[in-house]
């Protein structure tokens, strides 16, 4: 860990859970995009009167937000999608009533300027008026409002070269492909030259990161999409794409060469399919984004729905494991000190954001309707005032 993050990061007060205020803000309250139940896409509701975010651990630092990202999730959230757990992160010890997480305020990424920090976090890390980007956790609350309050371990200083709405295309999806690839798929900067990746589902948010970073980091990367995405994804850097719209793509894909990692963005019939599309026997992996653990919770409960979860997950990964192909779930995870590494590859030219709609705040409805149509071709992000 870089010595100024270290400092950056909780301190003894954070580990010791002391919740106090040190918000030096006289603001109260400040324009947001709430919802206060769950619901199709009429809950959204503006208002000038959302609660100003408070500094409640000293590791702590608030935010001006200048864009938010939207992801696949902020429409499944709106829904009512991990409700169960995200009630459990905010309230372990379940004393808050059920619905106290309304007025909830939806939007994954954050691109933004600190506007006040916790007496934890060090002025040579993270100062006032500093320019950052963060992936925002589904259980705290989201960007589409004027400020937001997150760890600083979940905060990263912005790339110079990207402006803050292109900014905003990046943590969320970012800090998934980081964590399913490199957490959970074991690929670095000094592993990858030459393996061969799979990733179905190349042209949205995750494919379109992942693609660059696995270029910039040497792998030879095939992906399946939309006819239509091809030349996106090739001008991303994919060696080979296959149109999943011409036909089923399990039949083109085993006539290739067998690939050391599969990510997958699409999920449902492929896990069939694409684990038999593994080198056998040598450390190759399937991991997939789309997993049932928040459905089950939503619909068991925590307790059950993890039980059921661990049941699933670690039936098949021995199933796998008996023909010699390990079969994984990735989550996503904040990840400041992944940002920070990402930060540097976007300036150094390797990554760019791809920023498909970009939209203002007072069209937030519309945007969250552009992310619930599907198809994506990268990002849609909202500008905030
Ligand atoms: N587990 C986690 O923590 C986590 C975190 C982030 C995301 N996710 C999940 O990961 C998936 C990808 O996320 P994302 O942000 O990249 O979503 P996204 O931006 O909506 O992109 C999905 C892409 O897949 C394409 N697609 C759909 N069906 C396909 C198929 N059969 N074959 C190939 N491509 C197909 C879509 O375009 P076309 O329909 O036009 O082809 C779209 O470009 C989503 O299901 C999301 O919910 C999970």
């Amino acid at each position: 860990m870089h010595p100024l993050r270290r400092l950056a990061c909780s301190r003894w007060s954070f580990l010791l859970n002391i919740r106090f205020n040190t918000s030096s803000s006289h603001m109260t309250i400040m324009p947001a995009w709430v919802i206060d139940r769950y619901g199709s896409n009429s809950v959204l509701r503006y208002t000038k009167n959302a609660a100003f975010p408070i500094i409640n651990y000293p590791n702590e630092v608030i935010i001006q937000v200048h864009a938010a990202g939207l992801n696949p999730i902020d429409v499944s959230m709106r829904g009512g999608y991990g409700a169960a757990s995200m009630a459990m992160k905010r309230d372990p010890l379940n004393v808050k009533q059920s619905g106290s997480e309304f007025p909830l305020i939806l939007g994954r990424d954050v691109s933004g300027v600190i506007m006040e920090c916790g007496l934890d976090v060090a002025p040579v890390y993270f100062k006032e008026g500093d320019e950052v980007w963060a992936a925002i956790p589904p259980w705290k609350q989201g960007s589409l409002a004027e400020f937001v309050v997150l760890s600083a371990n979940e905060v990263s200083k912005k790339p110079k070269c990207l402006s803050h709405t292109e900014a905003a295309a990046i943590p969320y999806v970012a800090a998934t492909a980081w964590s399913a690839l490199v957490n959970t798929g074991g690929l670095t900067m000094d592993n990858c030259a030459k393996k061969r990746i799979l990733i179905l589902g190349g042209s949205g948010g995750v494919g379109t990161f992942s693609i660059q970073m696995l270029k910039a980091w040497g792998a030879h990367v095939t992906v399946t999409c939309s006819q239509n995405a091809e030349r996106l994804v090739r001008g991303l850097g994919a060696d080979h794409v296959v149109d999943y719209t011409a036909g089923p793509v399990e039949g083109p894909l085993r006539a290739l060469e067998k690939f050391d990692l599969v990510l997958d963005n699409v999920g449902g019939a492929t896990e069939s399919w694409a684990l038999g599309l593994l080198k056998p026997w040598c450390g190759a992996k399937y991991v997939t984004l789309v997993t049932p653990f928040l459905q089950n919770t939503d619909r068991l409960g925590v307790a059950d729905g993890m039980l059921q979860t661990g049941v699933t997950v670690a039936a098949k990964a021995l199933k796998h494991l008996t023909k010699g192909v390990h079969y994984r779930w990735g989550m996503f995870a904040p990840n400041g000190l992944a940002l920070d590494d990402i930060s540097e590859m976007v300036d150094a030219g390797k990554i760019c954001a791809v920023v498909e709609a970009e939209f203002s705040f007072s069209q937030v409805p519309q945007a969250m309707l552009k992310v619930e149509k599907g198809h994506a071709r990268g990002k849609t992000v909202v500008t905030v005032p």
